[in-house]
């Protein structure tokens, strides 16, 4: 196993909810640290930017129309398999899908509104963190 970094987005419905400290307890009592975190009101330039492999997809405009509908928490996280790890503690991304103990589990209101986003892989973190954070902003 490797130290490494992904990228993870605390998103709309869980902002309204006032639960971020919740989903973030649970980030790290699997045992990712956060080691840069932003609460942000993204674009939809910067919202199509990041989900643009989506572009193609039925639910592209609606993604895109709720990830601007309030605040999102960015944020770059860091522990051993980190990207495996957050995809573990997330759950799958339909809730109805989603294991006992994982975030979408608990909190996720539906497929769209499923409260969290997180890298798919080493690569896909690379790329999504330098969309959010510069070097300077991530502190381990
Ligand atoms: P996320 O990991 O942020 O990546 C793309 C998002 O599209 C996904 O989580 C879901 O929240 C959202 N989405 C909405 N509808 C669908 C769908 N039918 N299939 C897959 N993802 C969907």
């Amino acid at each position: 196993m490797a130290t490494e970094r992904t990228f993870s987005i605390i998103k709309p419905d869980a902002t309204r909810r006032n639960i971020t400290g919740a989903v973030t307890a649970m980030l790290e009592k699997a045992g990712l640290r956060v080691v840069a975190s932003r609460r942000i009101r993204m674009t939809r330039e910067q919202a199509e930017g990041f989900y643009a492999v989506h572009r193609e997809r039925p639910f592209f405009s609606d993604l895109v129309s709720f990830m601007t509908s309030g605040p999102v928490v960015v944020q770059v996280l860091e522990g051993e398999d980190a990207v495996a790890l957050n995809r573990k503690v997330m759950g799958a991304t339909n809730p109805k899908d989603a294991e006992e103990g994982t975030i979408r589990r608990a909190f996720a209101e539906s497929i769209e509104a499923n409260s969290v986003h997180g890298s798919d892989s080493l690569d896909n973190a690379r790329i999504e963190i330098d969309f959010f954070f510069s070097a300077d902003e991530i502190v381990g």
